[in-house]
């Protein structure tokens, strides 16, 4: 299974520290790095206009102050949004990211992504990965990036485009069914991201015993979560991810 060694953290913060901040956004990747994380989960998309931008949801009606899908706007009418407000007051004024504002931040932060190639319904896979990979491998090295989608199509074109070696990848699975592997061979994945919630033990030691890292999301119960790291889970990917600090295994 090539891939490049990743030092990934066992904690990461799901689309940025966004218990405490406004999801993937700019503030919410610097609240994470303030909060000690080095590594955030965060989802790309493209714009109707083509320009990939960090968001998570088809419509912008829930993160925003607008209205409509995001794959009806242009960049100028996206940036006039508030991305901010609708979290809280001390936000007002935070604007749609752009991938490649994203990325200059990340890198100056010198924070690792895992980057979820985010397939919504009737978007174009292979637009988004075309778009957006490129920008991602030209800026980021190689131990600072994942990139992982339910999207087999987006995987396979990530891999065609990226060739064998350079690119981590992960399959998100919602559970982690018996024919598991037939998602991760074809694309060389790197590791396997598991809703934490549908997780059997012994689906975890197949991953992890086929040479998987092994990623759950969403967690936020550390309690709750914590059989898990005794199963072989290599990291959390959470919306407060710190509160998992005093619980994990001692390494
Ligand atoms: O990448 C893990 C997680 O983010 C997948 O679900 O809906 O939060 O993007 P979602
Ligand atoms: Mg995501």
């Amino acid at each position: 299974m090539p891939h490049p060694d990743i030092p990934l953290s066992r904690l990461i913060a799901h689309r940025g520290l966004s218990a405490r901040a406004p999801e993937n956004t700019l503030i919410a990747v610097r609240e994470a790095k303030q909060a000690g994380c080095d590594w955030v989960e965060l989802d790309v998309q493209l714009l109707g206009d083509g320009t990939p931008v960090i968001w998570h949801d088809a419509n912008i009606r829930r993160c925003s102050d607008g209205r409509g899908r995001l794959g009806d706007l242009d960049l100028a009418t996206a940036r006039r949004l508030d991305a901010g407000g609708w979290f809280g007051d001390a936000f007002r004024g935070e604007r749609m990211a752009t991938l490649e504002e994203m990325l200059v931040l990340l890198d100056e932060l010198k924070m690792g992504v895992n980057l979820e190639l985010k397939v919504n319904r009737g978007r174009d896979p292979h637009a988004l990965v075309d778009t957006a990979l490129p920008e991602v491998m030209e800026t980021l090295p190689p131990a600072r990036r994942l990139v992982s989608s339910f999207s087999d199509t987006a995987l396979a074109r990530a891999r065609t485009l990226a060739g064998p070696e350079s690119l981590a990848l992960g399959v998100l699975f919602e559970t982690i069914g018996r024919d598991w592997r037939s998602r991760c061979e074809p694309v060389q994945a790197y590791s396997v991201h598991a809703d934490w919630r549908r997780l059997k033990k012994t689906r975890v030691r197949e991953v992890i015993e086929a040479g998987y890292r092994l990623l759950c999301y969403t967690a936020n119960d550390p309690t709750a979560f914590a059989p898990r790291w005794q199963w072989g889970v290599e990291a959390v990917i959470s919306d407060d991810p710190m509160r998992f600090a005093g619980h994990l295994p001692a390494t």
